[in-house]
């Protein structure tokens, strides 16, 4: 990360030049300079960002009850509804309760071998591009694959044509979210979205999609995809419409997190060839050249640490927004009510207050890492509304590291590390660039 110091805050707009332009160094910077408990101004709006782990945990876990979603999720609501990400109070109650137990670690163990099993089926089309030797960007990739083991996961097997088509919708409601995020005016921006007729038919597609799959899926039995293990609940009273709504979130939620994470595990690896050699002989070591089963998931620490330190560098969620009820106190901060209180990973994960070398690439931290604080390493969040994919996430990872670092050496193309680029999630910009050789 470069320092900024050109950045000064702009009398009428703020910090909002800096912050489009470059949203994680501007925090970072902000912290840096005003404390990790400050303010600062984004046009006419005035937000709290909180980035010690004390005030961390506070806003998220000790008084979560007066640090509520809100109106912070309003850029999404357009397209998934209210659903167990954007929703407080009783609805949301309701289906954290009501979706826990899918995501439970006994229940995802059983899963490992469908990982791995979708992951194999990528192996073709990466060993044409291994032979060819041409350089090709493993982002998409890794959004094509996570999507697939996500869709696998929740909706079960697909017919080829349908997964197509709801991958093709998907990736363009993404792309229009993405687009309107962080707009400086939420309000006007989301009612702008609901008159374009752009975001009308994008939406319609995917909701029509979306119902043909979870009609087809329910008929499975509950243990076999999500869709449905939700059908059965309730004596089967939850209705299609809350079943897409919750579908369509995690298919939010899980789908570019983990892609994003494992483009930057992939970049770094690339650009790291003693850390990669480590990882290939650690699963070498654990698996000789089986595939991944949900025995070897705790004999695997190097591979773990690996992927906590790319968890750490680049948090996918790289800020977490709640808006305050009512009057209270984060540090030496007065909250009054209908405040917007900005928690970043990005920024409290490269505190050199909080870290030995920040910005350095150092996976061996994990290994006897004793984390002085909860909130000193939260790529998944924390308190009530931890990540309900944080069992999951590591696992998908397993799979498909242990499967393609045994068959590809990577080369970065060109040197130069892909910058964060930080919209709904943090993306590599352009992309992960690398050249495939068989090992
Ligand atoms: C590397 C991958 C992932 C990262 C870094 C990540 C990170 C996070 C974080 C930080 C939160 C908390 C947001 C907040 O407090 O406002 C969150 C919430 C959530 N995540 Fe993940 N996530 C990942 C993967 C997944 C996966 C695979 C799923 C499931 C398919 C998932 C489902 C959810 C859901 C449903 C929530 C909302 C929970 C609630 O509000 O009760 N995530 N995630």
């Amino acid at each position: 990360m470069s320092t900024p110091t050109a950045y000064r805050p702009h009398p009428l707009w703020g910090w909002l030049g800096p912050f489009r332009q470059d949203p994680t160094t501007t925090l970072a910077y902000i912290a840096a300079r005003q404390g990790e408990i400050t303010t600062f101004r984004l046009a006419s709006r005035e937000l709290i960002l909180v980035t010690s782990p004390e005030g961390v945990q506070h806003v998220l876990k000790d008084r979560a009850g007066n640090y509520i979603k809100g109106r912070t999720m309003d850029v999404v609501r357009p397209l998934m509804g209210e659903n167990v990400a954007t929703a407080d109070g009783p609805t949301w109650q309701r289906w954290r309760r009501l979706l826990h137990p899918a995501f439970r670690r006994a229940r995802l163990m059983a899963s490992v071998e469908t990982m791995v099993h979708v992951v194999h089926e990528f192996l073709p089309a990466l060993d044409r591009q291994a032979s060819r030797g041409q350089p090709v960007n493993l982002m998409p990739v890794m959004l094509d694959l996570s999507f697939a083991i996500i869709t696998r996961l929740l909706l079960g097997p697909l017919p080829e044509i349908h997964r197509q088509a709801f991958t093709h919708a998907f990736h363009e409601a993404m792309g229009l979210l993405n687009r309107i995020a962080w707009s400086p005016y939420p309000r006007l921006t989301r009612l702008a979205v609901e008159v374009w007729p752009h975001f009308r038919r994008v939406r319609h597609t995917l909701y029509a999609l979306t119902d043909e799959l979870i009609a087809a899926s329910g008929r499975a039995s509950a243990s076999d995809n999500l869709v449905a293990y939700l059908r059965s609940l309730d004596n089967g009273q939850i209705t299609p419409l809350e079943i897409r709504r919750q579908l369509l979130v995690l298919l939010l939620a899980g789908h570019e997190t983990t892609a994003f994470t494992l483009s930057w595990l992939w970049a770094m690896l690339a650009r790291a060839p003693v850390v990669a050699r480590r990882v290939r002989e650690e699963v070498i070591a654990v698996l000789g050249d089986r595939p991944l089963t949900a025995a070897d998931v705790d004999a695997l620490p190097y591979t773990r640490a690996v992927i906590n330190e790319i968890l750490r560098l680049y948090p996918a969620v790289w800020v977490i927004a709640r808006d305050s009820v009512a009057e209270d106190r984060i540090g030496h901060l007065t909250v009054l009510p209908g405040r917007r209180i900005i928690v970043s990973p990005f920024v409290t994960h490269r505190s050199a207050a909080r870290w030995a070398h920040p910005e350095a690439f150092w996976p061996e931290r994990f290994l006897d890492f004793q984390a002085s604080h909860p909130f000193h390493f939260y790529p998944f969040g924390g308190g009530p509304r931890k990540c309900l994919g944080y069992v999951l996430a590591p696992l998908e990872m397993l799979a498909v590291v242990t499967t393609l670092i045994r068959r590809y050496e990577m080369e970065a193309v060109p040197g130069v590390l892909p910058q964060p680029r930080p919209i709904l999630t943090l993306r590599p910009h352009p992309g992960v660039w690398v050249r495939l050789r068989p090992v």
